[in-house]
């Protein structure tokens, strides 16, 4: 009998909490939405992030202004988005490093997993090892007797502590058993002028920034850490081809909003965002860039926030290992 009580009390409470939601929704969007990107513009992130955001401007009948805040890896950006008011008008884009704060940054202000609502996983993309167009050897075995000489006179870049590159820069050093003068920016916007103009030598990221400039001859792909060559890049060897066995790096994105952002704006999120990855002028450029669209059954909140979880504890052992921390 107490029981059946407390369930109805507790239906009768939810009642007014489900319709706010709802309602929420309904309304939803009431003004411009601000999509933070937590790095600087011209990386990746903001590249695909402004792509998705047209479409999804379409759909959602408002404005999806991207805002980039870089800094500290991603981890200022994500925090803005945390401490956003939980109405659906700001949302974040993300990549890999959401799961991999948590480990690196051992005093980071926000949980991932209970901080954040999932929206809905987007792209999986390959990571290219990336040389000077100066550097003296075109492969990657040059660059690695050159690392194996100068070791930390060679200078890596990366997109800061938490940023995807900044994993792949990390993996690099691991397997060479080689530390390089590592120089952080706040995405990799800024980095490409800097590795172009030679004062960087090597860089590691995804392909959808880094296959356009390496097409252009204008910095050197050496290396894809994947299993297999991209048809996309056929000519860039994989890195176990090139002499680096085992260097598989995969990186995903995906869109948050701040916590208890009504499950309806979620949804109605979600669906923009599904419709953006279907687009066609949308998928032709992610394939392009080798970068093609999540399967929709990874584009749920369920499925997303599942596989967050799961990176989180995949990439807790072997950054510990690693034993690089913010602080
Ligand atoms: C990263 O390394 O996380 C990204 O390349 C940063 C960016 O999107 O600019």
């Amino acid at each position: 009998m107490r029981f059946v009580r407390r369930a109805l009390l507790a239906a009768a409470l939810s009642v007014p909490y489900l319709a706010a939601g709802a309602a929420a929704a309904q309304g939803f969007p009431t003004q411009p939405i601000t999509m933070i990107i937590p790095f600087a513009p011209g990386g990746p992130t903001d590249v695909v992030g402004r792509m998705l955001g047209e479409v999804m401007s379409r759909e959602l009948g408002q404005p999806v202004l991207v805002q980039n805040v870089g800094g500290g890896g991603g981890t200022i950006g994500v925090n803005r988005v945390v401490q956003a008011r939980n109405d659906g008008h700001t949302i974040l884009y993300t990549n890999i490093g959401i799961a991999t704060q948590p480990t690196l940054y051992r005093r980071l202000p926000y949980n991932p997993l209970t901080d954040l609502e999932t929206i809905g996983l987007v792209t999986p993309t390959p990571m290219v090892i990336s040389l000077r167009p100066n550097f003296p050897g075109t492969t990657l075995a040059d660059f690695i007797a050159y690392a194996r000489q100068r070791r930390d006179g060679v200078n890596l870049a990366n997109a800061g502590l938490g940023s995807a590159s900044q994993l792949c820069g990390t993996l690099l050093q691991a397997a060479l058993g080689i530390n390089f003068t590592t120089v952080s920016y706040t995405g990799s916007g800024p980095i490409f002028p800097e590795l172009m103009a030679g004062r960087i030598d090597v860089y590691c990221d995804q392909t959808t920034s880094s296959l356009p400039f390496v097409r252009d001859n204008r910095i050197r792909g050496v290396a894809m850490a994947t299993a297999s060559r991209l048809p996309q890049a056929s000519e860039i060897p994989t890195a176990a081809e090139a002499g680096l066995p085992n260097f598989e790096v995969s990186i995903w994105h995906g869109f948050y909003a701040p916590r208890g952002t009504p499950r309806p704006v979620i949804d109605r999120l979600n669906a923009a965002l599904r419709v953006a990855i279907q687009d066609p002028a949308v998928v032709a450029r992610l394939n392009d860039l080798a970068s093609p669209p999540e399967p929709l059954d990874r584009v749920t909140p369920e499925a997303h926030r599942a596989f967050l979880e799961a990176e989180i504890n995949r990439w807790r052992p072997i950054l510990q290992a690693a034993g690089q921390f913010a602080d």
